[in-house]
């Protein structure tokens, strides 16, 4: 893993291990990808006993699931792993650029997105990719969008979701003192 140079400024990791932080993870439609990294890395926060400090919604960048619940092939990829996806999807706001200290994005094409979106005026929010935080990504560090394939594509999804959450909380919760991402 290659965690995020701009987490190193001084709103960097220091400050997530001191102070409650909110993340928001995207995808395009908020049904299939983002709700389930939110689920994940729920579940882990509070495995850890981190509620505390850490929180985490979602959104896609695409409206046209609006008040929609998560996809049924994603909430029984996480049923099967024990973890109860939250919803109703919605789309990003421009508030959420200030809400987050850190925007999460499921692959580039969300990114560029969020990174045209993002008001010119100075926010918050730190744009990554989650799979910056994958200890086996590759070149490639997109979860790919599983919404036209079969579910075992949402099985693949649930192993990158979940080696990135692990990943993402080790770097903002984790005894070592790890460098983020090079991204944003
Ligand atoms: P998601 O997946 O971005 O992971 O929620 C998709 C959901 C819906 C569509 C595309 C991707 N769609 O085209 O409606």
């Amino acid at each position: 893993m290659t965690p995020p140079s701009d987490f190193a400024t001084g709103e960097g990791p220091a400050s997530f291990r001191t102070t409650p932080a909110e993340l928001l993870f995207v995808c395009l439609g908020n049904i299939c990808r983002s709700p389930l990294a939110e689920g994940v890395f729920l579940h882990l926060v509070r495995d850890a006993g981190l509620e505390s400090s850490l929180d985490a919604d979602s959104a896609g960048t695409g409206g046209w699931h609006a008040g929609e619940p998560p996809d049924p092939r994603s909430v029984e990829v996480a049923r099967r792993h024990g973890i109860e996806l939250r919803g109703p999807a919605r789309q990003v706001q421009r508030e959420d650029f200030d809400r987050f200290a850190l925007i999460l994005a499921m692959d580039r094409d969300n990114q560029e997105e969020l990174r045209r979106r993002r008001p010119a005026v100075a926010t918050r929010g730190r744009i990554l990719l989650l799979r910056e935080f994958d200890s086996e990504a590759g070149q490639d560090l997109d979860v790919p969008d599983p919404y036209y394939g079969g579910p075992s594509g949402f099985d693949q999804v649930f192993e990158m979701v979940h080696r990135s959450c692990v990943g993402l909380l080790r770097h903002l919760h984790g005894p070592s003192q790890e460098q983020p991402p090079e991204s944003q």
